[in-house]
């Protein structure tokens, strides 16, 4: 469904019952990554998949793409659904969006789930890496970009054992515009640091990567997992950095266990068959 916020107009999945479960998406791609889980995760909660702005079906505004600005989305989003609180989770450049919401909003979350993702800011060198990029994509090379960025996103053993994969990835990543590209670059490349918010996250959560992620590797997973008051982590073996597609089963069984585990649904209430 498509949800008019001020401003600006999301394509949204809302599907499901039980606790509200917000995932968000990371770059260059769309709520499309979560499709191979969507049908798991929503037995046990209300699962809603927003396109963030410039993404998928959602509007794509000549407009800026600071991490606070789909932080803002999304809240405005959550307000328009009535969540009160929900459980909020972001893979990647989703998990620095969710962390932003949480340092501005935390009594908003429920819960937090962070996959393959990290808290700190880009270092120097990151960012240097960022501006390259902006400027390839300005001259016109964001094909190029692309085809060198998007096979990152998978574990070495995905590349071997199924490698349609990549094409599926790059071809999601065909439909972003590059004015979107370059945005949200430079709203990675300018993000606050966010490793201080995690201890103050006294909620339910889960840490989530895959065993080959080499951009946001295990490391980093274990150490927001340390630095949150209750973190679980979980570890996809023979998956890189988009575990959702890559191994969906083991994927989505670290999240239903961790929703029913932290948010059991109410009892079944048997009445007896009057006699
Ligand atoms: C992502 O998967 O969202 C991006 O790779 C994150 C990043 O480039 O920092």
């Amino acid at each position: 469904m498509q949800v008019e916020l001020e401003g600006v107009t999301l394509e949204v999945e809302d599907h499901g019952e039980g606790v509200p479960v917000v995932l968000l998406h990371g770059f260059p791609l769309s709520s499309e990554m979560w499709t191979p889980i969507r049908t798991a995760v929503e037995q046990a909660a209300r699962l809603i998949t927003p396109d963030l702005r410039g993404f998928g079906a959602s509007e794509k505004p000549h407009s800026a793409y600071g991490m606070e600005t789909f932080a803002d989305d999304v809240l405005r989003l959550a307000d328009r659904l009535e969540l009160e609180r929900f459980v909020l989770g972001g893979h990647s450049m989703g998990g620095y969006v969710a962390l932003r919401l949480a340092a501005a909003h935390g009594e908003r979350l429920a819960g937090l789930i962070l996959v393959d993702t990290r808290a700190s800011a880009d270092t120097p060198d990151g960012k240097v890496r960022r501006a390259i990029a902006i400027e390839r994509i300005r001259r016109g090379e964001a094909a190029a970009f692309l085809d060198e960025f998007v096979p990152n996103l998978l574990g070495q053993s995905s590349h071997t054992r199924a490698p349609k994969l990549a094409t599926a990835l790059r071809d999601l990543a065909a439909g972003v515009p590059d004015h979107v590209l370059a945005g949200c670059l430079a709203g990675m490349r300018d993000r606050p640091d966010s490793t201080e918010v995690l201890a103050k996250l006294n909620v339910p959560a889960l840490v989530l990567v895959g065993q080959e992620d080499t951009i946001a590797p295990p490391e980093v997973a274990h150490t927001m997992a340390a630095a949150l008051p209750r973190a679980r982590l979980a570890l996809i073996p023979l998956a890189g950095h988009t575990p959702s597609v890559e191994r969906p089963i083991p994927t989505a069984e670290a999240i239903l266990t961790f929703l029913r585990e932290s948010f059991p649904p109410p009892p079944l209430s048997i009445k007896p068959r009057p006699a």
